[in-house]
């Protein structure tokens, strides 16, 4: 296989959780499509998660000739560091690392954020709802497990756990929150906004260039504030689940 042909992997997580044999695969071309479709029936692949980029629709129609359903769109959002103006904090929540002894109640609040998401897994209809749910749920605690001493952050108010929100840094130029969620009691009261400032701040203090984050293009609500905050999109991929039974 050439350098350029796309990375297809078994996903241990997946097919655990919904007891078939996953495989995942980004940057899927029509040219690799039957390569990777030949890996797919070599492994007994039972569910292959597909992400092709979004500009590349003869990638996404070779997949729709070949059964492939279409369950998300993944949109990224970018914001350039350099600019002078970060908006200010709103104060409405305090936000700060997650503390040893608080992995449950956090965990508690991914998986009632996540209830019923936007994502692929949700939108496939083959696939358990509270398995779906629990995706998120499981994938924060792990992030948990293995956070380092501040780049896990959760916002307080009147000394509970409302919302959750995690960082990295991909790159020397790049950090990235790549997880997070408001407890759905706490919705539409700006808590968002809060994390994004304390997000831009952590990754002011790792010298990177630019913060991304990532979402579903159905998700109105996150990316009303990214937009009002100053994040542009950058790019965006189709997510295709394709079953082979
Ligand atoms: C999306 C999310 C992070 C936004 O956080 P938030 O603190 O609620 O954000 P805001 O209060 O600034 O609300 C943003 C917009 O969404 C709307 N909104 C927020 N929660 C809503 C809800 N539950 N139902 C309908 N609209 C909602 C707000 O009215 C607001 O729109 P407006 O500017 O027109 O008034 C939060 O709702 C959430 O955690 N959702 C579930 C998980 C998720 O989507 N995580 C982010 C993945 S990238």
């Amino acid at each position: 296989m050439s350098s350029s042909f796309p990375d297809i992997f078994i996903s241990d997580i997946d097919t655990e959780r919904f007891g078939v044999v996953t495989a995942r695969v980004i940057g899927i071309t029509a040219e690799s499509l039957s390569a990777i479709l030949d890996f797919c029936f070599a492994r007994k692949v039972k569910l292959l998660i597909a992400r092709c980029n979004m500009s590349d629709l003869d990638a996404a129609q070779s997949m729709e000739k070949k059964g492939f359903l279409l369950m998300d769109t993944l949109v990224y959002y970018s914001l350039d560091l350099a600019r002078q103006d970060i908006p200010a904090e709103k104060g409405v929540v305090h936000v700060r690392p997650i503390r040893g002894e608080e992995g449950k109640e956090m965990i508690s609040v991914a998986r009632e954020s996540f209830h019923g998401y936007v994502g692929h897994y949700h939108a496939d209809s083959r696939l358990d709802k509270n398995k779906c749910d629990e995706a998120y749920a499981d994938w924060a605690r792990k992030t948990f497990a293995s956070r380092d001493s501040d780049n896990f952050l959760v916002g307080e108010i009147n000394q509970q756990i409302v919302g959750f929100g995690v960082l990295r840094i991909n790159s020397p130029d790049e950090g990235e929150m790549f997880l997070g969620g408001i407890h759905p009691d706490f919705q539409g009261q700006g808590i968002y906004h809060s994390f994004l400032c304390k997000a831009v701040n952590w990754c002011l203090s790792k010298k990177v260039k630019k913060m991304i984050i990532s979402t579903q293009l159905k998700n109105i609500s996150v990316q009303k504030v990214l937009i009002k905050f100053g994040f542009e999109i950058s790019r965006g991929y189709y997510t295709y689940h394709r079953w082979f039974d």
